[in-house]
């Protein structure tokens, strides 16, 4: 007996609780008492059955992620859920919660599961850059068909206890009184008699495999795979299962698990888990919190109606106000047209649209925010206008409200100074579109109360945000790193690349789409217009934009789009271009290789970082990598920038940095002083930051 497993016996139903806070990780002080309580139970004359359960809010939700990487400590969950199936008593897993990874793999060890109905199973290994590594690839698809288990294995998506037992997961779902009604279960079972049937040897779903329909699915997943590896194995592994000998795909199942938890994407994905959940860490977190009813949010164009819509989704009303009620229409028509095209796809019932939409309210009258407890600016990117706007949110809105600006730029202490209470104001600056992407960064001014911070920050969690905190600069972490990473892109194409190298030299590193491609998505004329406002010049993308080619929208920009597509062609006249401003300049044009576009361009972007690091404008390496992973793209699979750099070594980078100092003479590629001093991402800590 320990205090993380325990074991009782109701009138012949031996129950093991597993207690182990906050998510029953299958941790070595789990593993081992639980090996041994099932041991000495299997033999136990007095235990006619055996229903395992958990303590606390959550059945297992996986193996213990910080364990991974280290020597694994005997017993391993493989050898546990070996022995459950050695037992020939009945053996029930009562799962609450969420039964994840090694936790399901637990419970794909006992007979039978019977599931609370808000209970979720699963196996997000994949999220981790992993496979299941207890037997999930094997024993999944043995319950619910190859098929089912190659979307749930590859996904990561939990599916509910309603489909679990349409998929023949589990066996029974109760609303109330789990305990009890598994030990009921579990005792009718003991009365029926056995035998009872491992997992392992169920093979008639299996059978029933049409391989050819199975190899077409995983075909199609492995395109989505986009140069990670986990999804590949979790399909193989799934193949596996179908094809071989349950020993030979379970043991190949090892194999694969242990190449991939030994490897650097699974470490960066790892790494990622833990940085999301440090950087809700936010100062003042313990303090009493500001309740959050009512949300106003002012402007209804892109980002307001998009961060209204956020909201609403998190079911919170919003009023959206706007200048005119021509301009309220047309917000209000946008986001109902958008909860329509979701509903379309399936992803929205008509019923929650409909539930949705009676969560607005539109109005021209300041008059109407003064209930509110948030209200969001989102309003023109002019801080003359902003200011306005704040003056007459301090003239209306109710005390201790909190008063946000969606700025992607500008001073929030300039514009918090503008009211009488700067202590309430603070950014959210939300990305585009703002009810689909998850970053939030949360913009700290000088005299942000820790309190508004922390309900913000809560905020962003109950509407499925991830939240980071930040300062105050230009651009803040984003943006300000985003433009350094586009430094050097007319650069490049001035000594000799070509747009669709450039893109392709990112793309096969792992991003979505090249900056070329992501500006004709965008419009190239937001950044012309920015230049021009900011007395900037950009000697390729401004001939473009004044020939009147914005991108995809014009059928124009870096590439050529035939009429109706969105697919990149490129654009002779272009490359013309190109050449002609290069010999205008008296730059010479020569090869320009993969290695060379991806240096100029992310070791910018990360030495950005590095001097957001100095200045205390993140707290951490770790909340910058959470930025660009969520808002901007980074590959998950290389674990953000601050990651990535920390694996490339910071004085590698500043050799090359340097480098391309001499050869380009431009002041852009100056070594962050805290990149000197990076060998390994820990390293990144003691960079001065806050
Ligand atoms: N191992 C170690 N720590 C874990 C953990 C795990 N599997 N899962 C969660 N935690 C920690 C978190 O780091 C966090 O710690 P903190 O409070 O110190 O920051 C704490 O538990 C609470 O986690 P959340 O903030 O995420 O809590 P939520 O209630 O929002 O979510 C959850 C709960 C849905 C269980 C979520 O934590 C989750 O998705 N966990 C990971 C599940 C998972 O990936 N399981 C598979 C693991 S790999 C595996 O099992 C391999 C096997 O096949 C061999
Ligand atoms: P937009 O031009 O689409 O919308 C602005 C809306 O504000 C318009 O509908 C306008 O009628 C309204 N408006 C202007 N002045 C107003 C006032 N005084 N009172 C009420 N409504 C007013 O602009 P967009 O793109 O939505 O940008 C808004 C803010 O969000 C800007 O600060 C921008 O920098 C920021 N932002 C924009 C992102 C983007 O991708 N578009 C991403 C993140 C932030």
């Amino acid at each position: 007996m320990s205090s993380s497993v325990s074991v009782a016996n109701e009138n012949g139903v031996a129950v093991v609780t597993i207690d182990n806070p906050p998510v029953n990780a299958l941790s070595f002080h789990v593993r081992k008492p639980l090996y041994d309580a099932l041991a000495a139970l299997r033999d136990d004359p007095a235990a006619r059955a055996i229903v395992i359960v958990c303590a606390g809010r959550t059945f297992v939700a996986g193996a213990d992620i910080t364990e991974f990487g280290k020597p694994i400590e005997q017993p391993e969950l493989r050898a546990i859920v070996a022995l459950l199936e050695t037992i020939a008593k009945p053996t029930v897993a009562a799962i609450h919660g969420t039964a994840l990874g090694g936790g399901l793999e637990l419970a794909l060890g006992c007979h039978f599961r019977v599931a609370d109905a808000g209970a979720k199973l699963g196996l997000p290994e994949v999220k981790l850059g992993l496979l299941p590594g207890g037997g999930g690839t094997v024993r999944l698809p043995r319950l619910v068909g190859a098929l089912k288990a190659l979307g749930m294995i590859v996904s990561g998506t939990p599916i509910s206890a309603g489909e679990a037992i349409a998929a023949g997961l589990a066996d029974a779902v109760v609303d109330s009184n789990l305990l009890a009604e598994a030990i009921r279960f579990a005792r009718e079972m003991a009365d029926r008699g056995g035998p009872f049937v491992p997992v392992r040897d169920r093979d008639d779903r299996l059978a029933e495999t049409d391989l050819a329909a199975f190899d077409a699915q995983a075909a199609g997943l492995a395109k989505k795979a986009r140069g990670l590896e986990a999804p590949l194995a979790c399909a193989e592994a799934v193949r596996n299962a179908i094809t071989l000998p349950f020993d030979e795909a379970l043991a190949a199942e090892r194999l694969l698990f242990q190449k991939l938890v030994s490897g650097d994407q699974s470490r960066a994905q790892r790494h990622l888990f833990f940085a999301e959940r440090e950087a809700a860490k936010v100062p003042g977190k313990d303090l009493q919190k500001r309740r959050i009813e009512r949300v106003g949010i002012i402007g209804a164009g892109t980002m307001g109606g998009g961060i209204a819509m956020a909201f609403a989704n998190g079911s919170l009303p919003v009023t959206l106000l706007e200048t005119s009620e021509e301009a309220l229409r047309r917000g209000l028509a946008t986001i109902e047209k958008n909860y329509a095209v979701s509903v379309s796809r399936g992803s929205l019932t008509e019923e929650a649209k409909q539930q949705r939409l009676g969560l607005f309210k539109g109005s021209t009258d300041y008059a109407d925010l003064a209930g509110c407890d948030l209200i969001v600016e989102a309003v023109f990117e002019d801080m003359t206008v902003k200011k306005e706007v704040f003056g007459k949110l301090d003239a209306i809105a109710k005390p201790g409200a909190i008063l946000a600006t969606n700025t992607s730029y500008l001073d929030v202490n300039e514009i918090a100074a503008s009211t009488s209470r700067p202590e309430d104001v603070l950014g959210m600056h939300f990305f585009s579109p703002a009810n689909v992407m998850k970053l939030l960064e949360i913009v700290r001014a000088e005299r942000t109360a820790p309190e508004v911070l922390a309900t913000v920050a809560d905020l962003a969690r109950r509407i499925g945000k991830v939240a980071v905190v930040v300062g105050v600069c230009h651009g803040f972490v984003g943006n300000r790193m985003l433009a350094a990473r586009g430094s050097e892109n007319e650069f490049l194409l001035l000594e000799g690349a070509t747009p669709s190298q450039v893109d392709k030299a990112l793309v096969d590193f792992g991003w979505p789409m090249g900056p070329f491609q992501m500006g004709d998505l965008a419009g190239l004329d937001i950044g012309w217009r920015n230049r021009k406002a900011r007395g900037q010049t950009a000697v390729i993308a401004d001939t473009l934009c004044e020939q009147g080619h914005f991108g995809q929208k014009t059928g124009r920009g870096w590439y050529r789009y035939e009429s109706g597509s969105r697919e990149p062609v490129t654009d002779s006249e272009v490359e013309a271009l190109i050449r002609a401003k290069a010999a205008e300049l008296g730059i010479g044009q020569r090869e320009v290789g993969a290695d060379e576009i991806i240096e100029r361009t992310l070791y910018p972007l990360v030495n950005e970082g590095a001097k957001i690091l100095e200045e205390g404008i993140a707290a951490r390496a770790s909340d910058i990598d959470v930025v660009w992973v969520n808002g901007y793209g980074f590959p998950i699979g290389k674990g953000g920038p601050m990651f990535w750099a920390a694996l490339e070594g910071g004085p590698r980078i500043v050799e090359r940095l340097e480098h391309w100092h001499r050869q380009t003479g431009r002041p852009i590629f100056e070594p962050a002083p805290a990149l000197r001093r990076v060998a390994e991402t820990r390293a990144w800590e003691g960079a001065g930051a806050r």
